[in-house]
């Protein structure tokens, strides 16, 4: 019964000033969100990978308003590139974006003016084609340094926006990867269609507050709607990443991926920095790859609100430390 009312005040601006002024907000946010500044990620990237884990990195932020937030969101990406370039992981360290902090939700110059075209040629089209032309020097800068980049689902009204441009940079970058959500109606179709030889797709639940017209609604569908998904996926010629923290689906995965004769290097786990992190070492223990979703940075709002609906005991967790205060 929470999470859709946590959801809901995730796109809340009055909540987001409330809650990220709070003096208690900030513990409770280390725990998913393990650093603001590169500089204080580094240590946290070179912890995890030394434990034979490896990561995707996460800028924090979504829905930005201007053309300028768009372009710091992607030199906050290159930034980053730079410093993992040093650190020499390769793939073990990619990037994981979204693409309404890359302008993808901005209108276009010409709507924005009650469609009269006024002042200077506008430098963007769309806020599809901004996001596209600030997602594609991240690709660039992530495939300099042996890596790559997944586009992250957000609700669904950006998906179609989303598959145009993972299919428009595989053109030049095949190995560029992307999130498809089981509780969404579509995705079993999308993922017959993305379950092709060089795709790189992460399966996940679903994290945003989706009406009944598109998506289930139910747990137990939502699991049944993942599984079906999954042996698409393990079935197919793509690279399945199965990013979850059910111990059910990751045992079910991991069937699957047998019956399918997948080799441990042919399919990957993902999961969610600071949640279940004795599984991801024994995961990585028993040999298989494992990858943690590590998010940092200072627009950390909307990520935080999602992990908090996801799991109601993390909200008593920081409901009890506001009043203990
Ligand atoms: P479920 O929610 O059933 O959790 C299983 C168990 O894991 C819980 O019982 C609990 O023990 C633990 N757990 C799960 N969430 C927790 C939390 N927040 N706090 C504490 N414990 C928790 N979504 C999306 O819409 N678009 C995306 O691009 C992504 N990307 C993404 C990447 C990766 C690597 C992961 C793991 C997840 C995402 N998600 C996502 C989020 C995803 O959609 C989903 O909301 C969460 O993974 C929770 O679902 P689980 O599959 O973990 O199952």
């Amino acid at each position: 019964m929470l999470g859709p009312v946590i959801l809901a005040a995730s796109r809340s601006d009055r909540m987001r000033r409330l809650v990220s002024a709070a003096p208690v907000t900030k513990p409770v946010v280390d725990r998913f969100i393990p650093g603001e500044t590169v500089d204080r990620i580094v240590p946290v990237i070179e912890d995890l990978t030394g434990k034979g884990l490896e990561v995707t990195m996460d800028v924090v932020g979504e829905d930005i308003t201007s053309p300028e937030q768009a372009a710091a969101a992607r030199d906050a990406y290159l930034e980053l590139i730079d410093r993992l370039e040093m650190l020499s992981l390769g793939e073990r360290a990619e990037m994981s974006v979204k693409l309404s902090m890359f302008g993808q939700a901005l209108p276009s110059p010409a709507t924005a003016l009650d469609g009269g075209p006024s002042g200077p040629a506008p430098a963007f089209q769309s806020g599809h084609d901004l996001a596209l032309a600030n997602v594609r020097p991240v690709v660039e800068a992530a495939a300099r340094i042996g890596t790559t980049v997944t586009l992250d689902a957000e609700d669904h009204t950006t998906l179609d926006s989303m598959f145009a441009i993972h299919e428009e940079l595989r053109k030049d970058f095949p190995q560029t990867g992307c999130v498809i959500q089981a509780y969404l109606f579509r995705t079993e179709a999308d993922a017959r269609r993305l379950a092709a030889a060089g795709s790189r797709v992460r399966l996940v639940k679903g994290a945003y507050k989706e009406p009944a017209s598109v998506a289930y609604q139910n747990a137990a569908e939502i699991d049944k709607a993942y599984v079906r998904i999954l042996r698409t996926l393990m079935e197919g010629d793509g690279y399945p990443m199965v990013g979850s923290h059910d111990p059910r689906l990751i045992s079910i995965a991991q069937e699957l991926a047998r019956r399918a004769g997948r080799k441990p290097d042919e399919y990957e786990f993902q999961m969610l920095y600071g949640i279940r992190e004795e599984e991801h070492l024994r995961l990585a223990a028993e040999g298989h790859r494992m990858r943690v979703y590590t998010a940092y940075g200072t627009d950390w709002y909307g990520y935080f609100m999602r992990r908090l609906a996801e799991k109601p005991a993390n909200l008593r967790f920081f409901l009890r430390s506001m009043v203990s205060k």
